[in-house]
């Protein structure tokens, strides 16, 4: 028995010595100090020894055990620390390595130049308001004096949902929103998409973007008009700009004025951005038409009012000197990543 009890043990100690992973002591542990384990088989045959030899062997037996459990231990211990060292080495980074670029996203040069714009008009008090892109033919042309067989509705080919229902050609249509929802004094500005069904080039898209504004008070006169746009004006393409005010035509508008600014680009003098001609068109205005603020059911002898609505697309094209419209909607990220 006391033959069997060394051979086990220095089994025991060879194969503690040898083994590589946690998973492995364990198993030796079972193996030989287990409850069904080989030298645990040894004290249940100590029945068979003489009462003398029992204590003997039992001592014997409890040694071994101690000494194969110590030597568990501190392998167990050696195998953790290594395997620790082993993943610190495998996780380690390299702060010398070059970092990732981060590239966050920024505005898109429309959305600069808008929030320029609500800037300058909430300064002079406006406020901001929203309207549907869906219309109906009531908001669109209807209220704003342009009945159905009106010629000016060939000014603006219309995208057509249904019978009664389009893509608004115009923010104009906000204007009477606004006036059916809001008691004068009105001072707001509308910005959004509007669709007309134009051919594609470098100045022409289906979709662009207008910025509809409109102020109804009492005693408001075209001067009042003038000194907005002109201020506009200036604060957009700065105080040197001259402002010119052309006679035009608007249904909902009388009299209706184009407003021009000098080019930006050349002064005035003549050059590839004005097309020779110095004066750069931005936006179309006039004093709202007393059917339409009567259709709004606002008196017209007590009140009066001007609008305007400005070319957001354009705008931002002669700011950035951009040469083509199209490059605006085609979210390319090359010029994109430009502004
Ligand atoms: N809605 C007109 C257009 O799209 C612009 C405009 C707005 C003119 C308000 C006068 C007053 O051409």
């Amino acid at each position: 028995m006391k033959e069997t009890l060394s051979t086990l043990s220095a089994l025991a100690k060879e194969a503690i010595q040898n083994c590589t992973t946690e998973a492995e002591i364990e198993e030796i542990r079972v193996k030989y100090l287990g409850k069904k384990g080989e030298l645990t088989a040894i004290l249940k045959q100590m029945g068979s020894l003489s009462p003398e030899e029992r204590p003997k062997m039992g001592q014997l037996v409890n040694e071994a055990k101690q000494e194969l459990e110590e030597l568990i231990s501190v392998k167990r211990g050696e195998l953790k620390n290594a395997a620790t060292e082993l993943k610190l080495k495998a996780e380690t980074i390299d702060i010398t390595m070059p970092a990732k670029e981060v590239k966050p996203g920024k505005l898109h040069p429309l959305n600069t130049v808008l929030d320029d714009m609500i800037n300058i008009f909430q300064s002079m008090g406006f406020d901001v308001v929203d309207g549907p892109e869906i219309e109906t033919d009531h908001y669109n042309f209807e209220c704003l004096n342009v009945p159905a067989d009106h010629p000016a509705r060939d000014m603006q080919d219309t995208f057509y949902l249904a019978e009664n229902l389009l893509l608004r050609t115009q923010t104009s249509a906000a204007q009477i929103r606004t006036m059916e929802t809001r008691k004068p004094p009105i001072r707001v500005i509308c910005p959004g998409r509007v669709f007309r069904a134009d051919e594609v080039d470098a100045t022409h898209s289906p979709v662009f973007h207008q910025i509809e504004g409109l102020v109804v008070d009492k005693g408001i006169t075209m001067c009042d008009l003038k000194g907005i746009l002109e201020e506009f004006a200036h604060e957009i393409y700065g105080s040197d700009t001259k402002v010119k005010f052309r006679p035009s035509f608007f249904p909902f508008t009388e009299p209706s004025v184009e407003v021009d600014v000098t080019c930006s680009e050349c002064g005035g003098k003549g050059c590839r951005v004005c097309k020779g001609g110095g004066w750069i068109e931005i936006l179309g205005a006039g004093m709202v038409h007393p059917n339409v603020l009567r259709s709004c059911g606002i008196d017209p002898e007590e009140y009066s009012g001007f609008a305007f609505g400005i070319g957001l697309d354009r705008l931002t094209t002669t700011r950035y000197k951009i040469s083509d419209i199209r490059l605006l909607f085609e979210n390319d990220k090359r010029f994109l990543d430009q502004f």
